[in-house]
């Protein structure tokens, strides 16, 4: 008579299935692993770019006043080509404004002056007026945002 003993081969048979499947998901969790290291991520984008006027439309000697993600601004032609300047006074924030007869921006809180390359020139303005990148394509003219 002669006795099978099914209890040492399927032991045996789990046994080796589960090494398998262990071996398995480790070669392919190291293979996944490898690739995102061989190709990564592309770097999420920083910047937008927002049109904000058509070169037509700012005049030769005055800002074109736009408006840049909520934020009020001045785009004007300086001697550097467009710039956009913020309106906001580098003093506690009042808004600026263009005045054309001195060819400077003003701010009426404390009387800052800026030249018209935002350049703080008198006054209690601590520093020149922020800018934002301005970007022309054709007759298009956008500005870089952050993201
Ligand atoms: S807020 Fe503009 S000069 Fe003070």
């Amino acid at each position: 008579m002669t006795v099978i003993n099914d209890n040492v081969s399927r032991r045996k048979f789990l046994s080796n299935a589960f090494m398998t499947l262990g071996v398995g998901l480790g070669l392919g969790t190291a293979l996944v692993r490898a690739g995102q290291f061989l190709m990564p991520k592309p770097k999420a984008k920083e910047f937008d770019e927002i049109l904000i006027a058509m070169d037509a439309d700012i005049p030769e000697k005055a800002p074109l006043p736009v408006e840049i993600s909520g934020n009020k601004a001045l785009l004007l032609r300086t001697t550097e080509g467009l710039v956009a300047f913020s309106r906001k006074c580098t003093d506690l924030g009042c808004l600026v404004s263009w005045d054309s007869s001195r060819e400077e921006f003003v701010c009426p809180c404390h009387q800052g002056v800026y030249d018209k390359n935002g350049k703080n020139i008198s006054g209690p303005p601590p520093r020149p007026l922020d800018r934002f990148d301005v970007v022309k394509k054709g007759e298009m003219v956008y500005v870089k945002v952050k993201v």
